[in-house]
């Protein structure tokens, strides 16, 4: 390492020796000559050697020493920050031979399929796009920290493991084994004890704070996402958006974005369901759009409360906020409340709502009214918030703050479409993990030290089917085996040709699954099932889109449609055998039945489209 020198150094060593470590990013051949593009952190340069060279592959591991050329006139590359030198190779070692990847990564990938790029991710992060947002979003936290460093904020962490706060959404639990029985929550946000931080006496707290909501996944919505959050002592509301307004600017404009407006335009939630009939809205112009110009807007005066679907009240914002200082006596008085605004302040931009806070309530009347506006009696609130209410009564200064969601922000200066695209490790739109199967089933014996028994809602899929099969009176056979994937490797557990697997395959026609069923050796004749049932669009299923419609992993699909609600196709030909066999959901279980049988309990709609 110590002599190790990155491509983009190239420029200063002409005629000089260089040591370059990274990965091959292409390899050309030309006749006698190979040409390999070697990739690092600092970008990419061009190195030339003799045919002894060109055992290399795309994505392998090397280290080159050479000697850095200038290039001829006619050969220098214009789209290469280092396009006007090459480096003659002298030794290449390959470090680390890579397979073939599974995913393109020379592309913008918006076109891959989201469960492949993700379940190989640490590949999909070798996309330049990729690249450029994790190393902005390092930027981006940089700068924050530098401006909140210099204002005399303190960076505190809060704790993971906590006590669910009301933030609208539903917690992440995490099961105590010391208290069996009990659960954590994993933080919604680090509302409550950012203001007992005020309490301690920091008086300008911020944090880069994991937040974790259990809330339906859309396309600028996660289960995680990072807030920059941040909460000051003894300030007004417009001290607070005066602070934060400064911040933005400052961040977005050191990394060289421009901002359509300042001071950034105010409107109150009124005005803006008025004017945009919504309170985020887009502020650009078509034109603005194109130059990726960042249009703030702030959103005020929103209202308190509002109607739940039970005809009680609840919180729009966030419980902890004070309401407007001329609606305070409505509040304490439990009047006018749909009438009653609170302070709080949310930042808007480009059509995302990108922050919000608020002053908070430090007098305890205050925090006690809205619980009890919300229904809660007195020793519910005392069980959920005695010990916030408890801390005000020791000396607690008036108090606000916010949050800023960064995947939003970055997402608004990228113009990136979806959170994922700033994200290192996503979740998948299932709400899986990435690269790592999660969630997953976890052992009986963690269970156990956890006093934890799944009482599934639902019997499994391979006891539904045994129960139904009963129900029919069928005669069938259930056998257990190593785990097999696919229809080859079931046929060699079972001891049979592969032709009596009934193979059931997830598809989607014209956007609705269905499900497909044909012998182990038989291939769909898609035109043919498209013809034959006036479909215009079929696809197979993603193996998430499986996992979410059937609950079962790819491969252990039962051709039981009915069981997931979807409508089942069934080629003619399973009829040839005496007997089928499926896994029951299970890769590791077989079912034997006669096809007849499942025709009977399965009620398919019975074609010819195999081939
Ligand atoms: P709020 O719930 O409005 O406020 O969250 C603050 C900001 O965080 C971002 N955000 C999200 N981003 C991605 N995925 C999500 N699921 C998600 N949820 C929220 C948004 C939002 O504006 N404790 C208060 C802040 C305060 O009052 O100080 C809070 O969490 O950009």
């Amino acid at each position: 390492m110590q002599n190790r020198n990155l491509s983009k150094q190239t420029m200063a060593r002409i005629e000089k020796p260089v040591l370059l470590q990274g990965w091959v990013n292409s390899v050309r051949r030309h006749g006698g000559v190979v040409f390999i593009d070697l990739r690092d952190r600092s970008g990419i340069v061009q190195l030339v050697g003799d045919r002894s060279f060109s055992k290399v592959s795309p994505e392998d591991v090397i280290s080159v020493e050479g000697i850095v050329r200038k290039r001829p006139n006619h050969m220098i590359n214009p789209h290469l920050s280092t396009g006007m030198v090459e480096v003659e190779i002298k030794t290449l070692t390959i470090l680390s031979h890579a397979k073939e990847l599974p995913l393109p990564i020379h592309t913008d990938g918006y076109n891959i399929s989201e469960e492949v790029r993700l379940k190989y991710r640490y590949l999909d992060l070798r996309r330049e796009r990729l690249q450029r947002n994790i190393r902005l979003r390092s930027r981006f936290v940089d700068a924050v920290r530098q401006y909140l460093f210099r204002h005399d904020f303190v960076e505190i962490e809060t704790p993971m493991l906590t006590k669910s706060t009301p933030e609208g959404s539903r917690d992440f639990l995490v099961p105590s084994r010391l208290h069996p029985g009990t659960f954590y929550a994993l933080p919604q946000s680090p509302q409550q004890y950012k203001q007992l931080l005020m309490v301690a006496g920091f008086e300008r707290y911020f944090q880069i704070a994991r937040c974790l909501r259990d809330e339906d996944l859309r396309a600028d919505r996660g289960f995680e996402h990072t807030q920059i959050d941040l909460e000051m002592s003894f300030v007004t509301r417009e001290d607070v958006m005066a602070m934060d307004e400064n911040m933005i600017t400052y961040v977005i404009e050191s990394l060289g974005y421009t901002i359509k407006q300042k001071p950034f335009p105010i409107f109150t939630y009124q005005e803006a369901i008025e004017k945009f009939g919504a309170d985020k809205f887009d502020l650009r112009t078509e034109e603005e759009k194109k130059q990726n110009i960042l249009a703030f807007a702030w959103v005020i005066d929103f209202p308190f409360f509002e109607k739940t679907n039970e005809g009680g009240w609840t919180f729009t914002h966030n419980p902890f906020s004070m309401p407007k200082e001329e609606h305070k006596s409505w509040l304490l008085n439990k009047e006018r409340i749909g009438d009653i605004l609170t302070s709080q302040y949310d930042l808007v931009c480009n059509g995302y709502e990108v922050g919000g806070g608020s002053i908070r309530s430090h007098e305890p009347e205050v925090l006690q009214a809205v619980f009890e506006i919300m229904g809660y009696d007195k020793g519910r609130i005392y069980k959920q918030f005695g010990h916030m209410l408890e801390a005000f009564s020791y000396g607690v200064p008036p108090h606000g703050g916010l949050a800023h969601g960064i995947e939003r922000l970055l997402m608004t200066i990228t113009g990136e479409p979806y959170l994922r695209e700033v994200v290192a490790f996503p979740q998948t739109s299932g709400g899986m993990t990435s690269v790592m199967d999660a969630p997953n089933e976890v052992d009986q014996e963690q269970l156990d030290e956890l006093g934890i028994a799944i009482v599934k809602k639902t019997a499994s899929i391979f006891e539904q089917i045994v129960d139904e099969l009963k129900k029919h009176a069928v005669s069938f056979t259930v056998s257990d085996h190593e785990p097999v994937k696919t229809s080859e490797e079931a046929a060699k557990v079972r001891g049979v040709p592969v032709s009596t697997g009934a193979k059931a395959i997830l598809m989607y026609a014209d956007g609705k699954p269905i499900m497909v069923v044909v012998s182990g050796d038989k291939k769909i004749d898609i035109r043919r099932l498209k013809s034959l049932y006036g479909i215009r669009d079929l696809r197979m299923a993603t193996p998430d889109e499986v996992k979410r419609v059937t609950g079962v992993e790819i491969g252990a699909v039962p051709p039981f449609g009915h069981m997931f609600s979807i409508p089942l196709y069934m080629d003619d030909h399973i009829k040839d055998n005496e007997r089928i066999y499926f896994n029951p959901g299970r890769h590791d279980k077989t079912i034997a039945m006669n096809p007849h049988d499942l025709e009977r309990v399965a009620r398919p709609i019975v074609g010819d489209f195999s081939r």
